[in-house]
């Protein structure tokens, strides 16, 4: 298995930021009317999932929050309140590596509301382990995380989705960094050696893809009934996601790579786009990143076959 180096990762994020700066702004004149229309978003709490929430909350949209730390989503929550007075908000308990926690949350949103009309898997973590690092079900952590919780809870709520009617929309955080993966099936838990190691941005690269991985295998699966997948990269955004960076990351690479990083604000761009754009409206399955489609990005990712076994 092929690790990609540090000063790989830092190119992706200058590549990154560089498309960053191509791109128009958000264009808040061809969105989809989002008042009074369910949005769930998973990871709401910090970062770039609490930016996008707010724009939500704005634009009218009544929104379904599950998290992990309930203090910090309450905190949030406020927030979005104190700038929102008529915020439509409520909060679940959510935690992606637990796929009982998967079920119960999903449980609930079923026994809360009938449709969903946009599913944002936003939540996830960039584990920087130098070692395996397991969920409590005994999954890889980025892949259990980032892919197998997202995957269980988008299925367990498609049927919600589908009852939404045409214009419904699944979303998948993915990252630029899906091109630092080194994914094979035959190995996504990461048992083999070598797989991890300081610097090694692999483990995190491999939930990525398979989130874009997902999001192609579901525009498949749901051709037909209106619904629409997207895969999306914020950018390099400042944020909480490197909180367990040791070594080399933390000491070099983190404080590097945030001299280009861009506000949370900005990196919610992406998920709005996604989740509201008329642009994008007779797309699916695809990859954007910034405020539009990341050409060939998909295309050059995805292997077909391999997706549908994964
Ligand atoms: N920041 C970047 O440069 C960047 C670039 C590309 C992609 N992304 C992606 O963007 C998404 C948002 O990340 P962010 O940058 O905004 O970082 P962040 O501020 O750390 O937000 C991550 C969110 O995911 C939640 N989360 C983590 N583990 C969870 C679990 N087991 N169950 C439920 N929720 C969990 C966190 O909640 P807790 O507080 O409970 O941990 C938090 O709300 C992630 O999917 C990330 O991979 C970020």
């Amino acid at each position: 298995m092929s690790t990609r180096e540090p000063l790989s990762a830092f190119c992706i994020l200058q590549d990154s930021r560089a498309a960053r700066k191509k791109k128009n702004t958000l264009d808040v004149n061809d969105e989809i009317p989002i008042a009074g229309k369910l949005v769930l978003i998973t990871g709401s709490n910090s970062g770039i999932g609490a930016a996008a929430a707010l724009e939500l909350a704005k634009r009218g949209a009544r929104l379904l929050m599950p998290n992990r730390d309930m203090k910090k989503a309450q905190d949030v929550a406020d927030s979005i309140k104190a700038k929102v007075p008529e915020a439509d908000l409520t909060l679940l308990p959510l935690d992606l590596g637990d796929l009982d926690s998967v079920r119960g949350c999903a449980a609930e949103v079923r026994r809360l509301v009938p449709r969903i009309d946009v599913l944002i898997n936003n939540a996830g973590i960039q584990g920087h382990e130098s070692t395996l690092n397991k969920t409590k079900h005994g999954f890889e952590s980025n892949m259990g995380v980032n892919y197998l919780g997202p995957f269980l809870f988008t299925n367990l709520l498609l049927d919600l989705v589908v009852a939404a009617g045409p214009g419904a929309r699944i979303l998948f955080t993915a990252s630029a960094l899906y091109q630092a993966a080194s994914l094979q099936l035959d190995d996504i838990m990461l048992e083999k050696k070598g797989s991890f190691g300081s610097g090694n941005l692999g483990p995190y690269g491999n939930s990525k893809l398979a989130n874009m991985y997902n999001a192609y295998s579901l525009s498949k699966r749901l051709a037909g009934k209106g619904v629409n997948t997207y895969a999306l990269d914020p950018g390099p955004v400042k944020t909480d996601l490197r909180r367990d960076a040791k070594g080399i990351i933390a000491k070099i690479a983190a404080p590097i790579a945030n001299m280009v990083m861009s506000e949370p604000e900005e990196g919610a761009e992406a998920i709005l786009y996604c989740a509201l754009s008329n642009k994008c409206a007779g797309e699916t399955g695809l990859m954007y990143r910034c405020n539009g489609l990341w050409e060939g990005a998909m295309e050059g990712a995805v292997d077909e076959a391999a997706a549908e076994k994964l």
